[in-house]
């Protein structure tokens, strides 16, 4: 079956400028994303994870390598962004920001309230619908960004960190409540996290990347039965097993470059 996403040998060095020295930020990543999968990238900060999103959101060009997503046969939009902070515009009502994908693919408007009220309902907002950004909490705002993403409804939605600057409790709440929008949904999310405990409970693969030049280390594949609950799953017995192959291995990444970087030092 060919891949929904599928990234080939890519490096990506970002040119020098002035007295900075090039930076190589991915060598060789390979990887194949299947449809309809939800994959975690976990890896130590400055190793190229958010690189990978941008090639992937064609923000950035590969220096070599490619990344390719095979479009569908639908008029859906190929992929959409959700980065940490929601992001909205702070001039436009949550209901707004969360159909302004919608307006600028040219849907009706009466359609794009349908679909905007549909994701607002789901994300528990709809008392917040006319409210603007500013008047809502942290969380809430994210779960308008959400809201937003899945109202766009692109074939690949990539994350980065959506949930890295909230609260304990709050991104706990967030991730059974993706948990359910993916369940609706079914698309194919790369996401981005820092967290070893978010990526086992949200994906169905964990893909752990080297310090930088970002390249994949490890993967995991993740065996949770779908409904998920982010609670219960962290009694499972199999979680700290997994909690602990992962963090071996990132572990021993990341002394390895501070090492390394000490010799480096003048
Ligand atoms: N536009 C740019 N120009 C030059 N260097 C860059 C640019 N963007 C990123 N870098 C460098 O490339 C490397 C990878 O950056 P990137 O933001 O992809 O890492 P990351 O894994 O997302 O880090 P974090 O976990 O802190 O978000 C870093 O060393 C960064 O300084
Ligand atoms: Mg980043």
């Amino acid at each position: 079956m060919t891949p929904k996403i599928n990234i080939d040998s890519l490096q990506v060095i970002y040119p020098g400028r002035g007295r900075n020295m090039p930076v190589e930020a991915l060598a060789g990543v390979s990887l194949a994303i299947a449809d309809g999968e939800l994959v975690c990238v976990v890896g130590p900060s400055g190793c190229g994870k958010t690189t990978l999103l941008r090639i992937l959101a064609d923000l950035e060009q590969p220096t070599t390598g490619q990344a390719i997503i095979a479009p569908d046969e639908s008029n859906r939009p190929l992929k959409g962004m959700v980065f940490q902070g929601a992001g909205l515009f702070p001039w436009m009502t949550v209901a707004q920001n969360v159909a302004y994908g919608l307006q600028l693919r040219g849907v009706a408007p009466r359609e794009r309230l349908t679909r905007a009220q549909h994701w607002i309902t789901t994300m528990g907002l709809e008392r917040f619908a006319q409210s603007y950004p500013a008047q809502l909490s942290g969380g809430m705002q994210q779960r308008a960004g959400l809201a937003r993403a899945f109202t766009y409804d692109p074939q690949v939605l990539l994350m980065d960190e959506p949930f890295g600057a909230l609260d304990a409790q709050t991104r706990l709440i967030l991730q059974a409540t993706l948990l359910d929008l993916w369940e609706q949904a079914r698309k194919t999310v790369v996401f981005v996290t820092h967290s070893i405990e978010e990526a086992l409970t949200l994906g169905d693969r964990v893909v752990l990347m080297s310090a930088r030049p970002g390249r994949i280390l490890h993967e995991v594949m993740v065996p949770f039965a779908r409904p998920r609950d982010p609670i219960t799953l962290r009694t499972d017995p199999r979680f700290s097993a997994l909690f602990a192959e992962v963090w071996g291995v990132l572990r021993a990444e990341v002394e390895h470059s501070r090492t390394a970087e000490l010799e480096m030092a003048p």
